[in-house]
């Protein structure tokens, strides 16, 4: 049966993949409420159907504006978000603003009209693992965020927690690993080496470079999102996640060799304040209780097509490099 579902930040890397996932494997219609801050970018959004597609520009903490749309969506999926931890330790209001206010704006919204609401969010909620710890993130592991950006998100999924129990919302949470894929921002790990090898300068790896992240394809992201809106249960919480766990300097190595680049022509600079050393996620829950798994479970092959990707599309990032490099060359990054 077709949906109306308002997607906010639908105009962001995840977001944008999640309305293009859903165009082709739904009959949903969809409308995207995002600002299109610095990381919004409207061409990540180009030639979608006009009859089952629609673009509002605003923003999530426009109490009027999100009121109104609440009233026409059958469910809200909430991508919006001040989402770089390197940005919120330079500035980090706009990241109280947008992941805290903005997410109790849709709250309230979504308790008046009484809407389905997904949250997502990040495993960064749970702080960092040693890299020797047999352990990984499970639904149970307590809250310890390190940056303004993980602290802020904590917060808003803290916020969601309550208007369930509170108020009888009826949301549910995801909480992903790092992802990678089109359309993601330049000033991202991945796609920052992938771009600087093309631009011809060297990847740059924060401190020794073996802080571990454990990578899923973008794609995964919105199939796993798609299934928890379907069949999850009101009030819990999913991990999504799909065993990618890499150290940096390997990701950097085999995007140098997938360039045709030697392997060691990188540089190391300085390190992130408060690097979180480690991310790993356990999804057994998702996987057992909703039947979901991911379909791209090579990481060589799925960094190959995101390579091929920002080569073939330099027009949608060539503007916001120079920025980007400039941001973290002040910051000897
Ligand atoms: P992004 O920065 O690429 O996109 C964020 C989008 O939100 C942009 O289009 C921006 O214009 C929009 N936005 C920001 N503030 C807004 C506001 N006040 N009102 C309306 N729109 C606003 O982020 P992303 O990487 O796509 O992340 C999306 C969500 O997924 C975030 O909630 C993030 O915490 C979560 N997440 C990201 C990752 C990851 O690896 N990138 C992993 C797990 C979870
Ligand atoms: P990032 O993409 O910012 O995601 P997150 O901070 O949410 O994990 O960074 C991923 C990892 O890559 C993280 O350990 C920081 C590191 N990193 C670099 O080594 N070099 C870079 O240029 C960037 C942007 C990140």
């Amino acid at each position: 049966m077709s949906r109306r579902l308002l997607v906010t930040g639908g105009a962001g890397f995840i977001g944008s993949n999640f309305v293009h996932h859903v165009l082709e494997h739904t009959d949903d219609h969809l409308t995207v409420l995002d600002k299109l801050t610095y990381a919004g970018n409207r061409a990540s959004l180009d030639g979608l159907p006009a009859n089952r597609f629609r673009f509002v520009q605003g923003d999530i903490t426009d109490r009027n504006l999100v009121d109104e749309l609440f009233a026409d969506a059958d469910a809200v999926v909430h991508y919006a978000a001040e989402s770089h931890n390197d940005n919120s330790l330079d500035n980090p209001r706009p990241f109280l603003d947008t992941n805290i206010v903005g997410t109790y704006t849709l709250l309230e919204a979504a308790r008046k009209h009484d809407r389905r609401f997904h949250h997502i969010s990040t495993d960064e909620v749970y702080g960092d693992l040693e890299l020797d710890d047999p352990q990984r993130f499970t639904e149970s592991t307590p809250y310890d965020p390190s940056s303004p950006y993980s602290a802020t998100k904590a917060g808003s999924d803290l916020l969601v927690r309550a208007w369930v129990r509170s108020f009888g919302v009826r949301a549910t949470i995801s909480n992903c690993s790092n992802n990678y894929g089109p359309y993601q921002h330049v000033e991202k790990f991945i796609p920052r080496q992938i771009t600087n090898v093309i631009r011809g300068i060297r990847p740059k790896l924060y401190g020794s470079g073996e802080n571990v992240r454990d990578w899923i394809h973008a794609d995964d992201h919105s199939s796993a999102v798609l299934t928890i809106l379907d069949k999850g249960a009101i009030g819990e919480t999913y991990l999504i996640g799909a065993d990618g766990e890499k150290n940096n300097r390997e990701v950097v190595e085999l995007i140098l060799e997938l360039m045709g680049q030697p392997g060691d022509t990188y540089d190391h600079v300085t390190d992130r304040a408060g690097h979180d050393l480690r991310y790993a996620i356990d999804s057994t829950k998702l996987r057992s209780e909703l039947g979901w798994s991911p379909a791209y479970r090579d990481f060589r092959a799925g960094l190959e097509a995101t390579i091929r990707w920002y080569r073939d599309n330099e027009s949608w990032w060539a503007g916001t490099k120079d920025g980007v490099e400039a941001f973290y060359a002040a910051k000897g990054q």
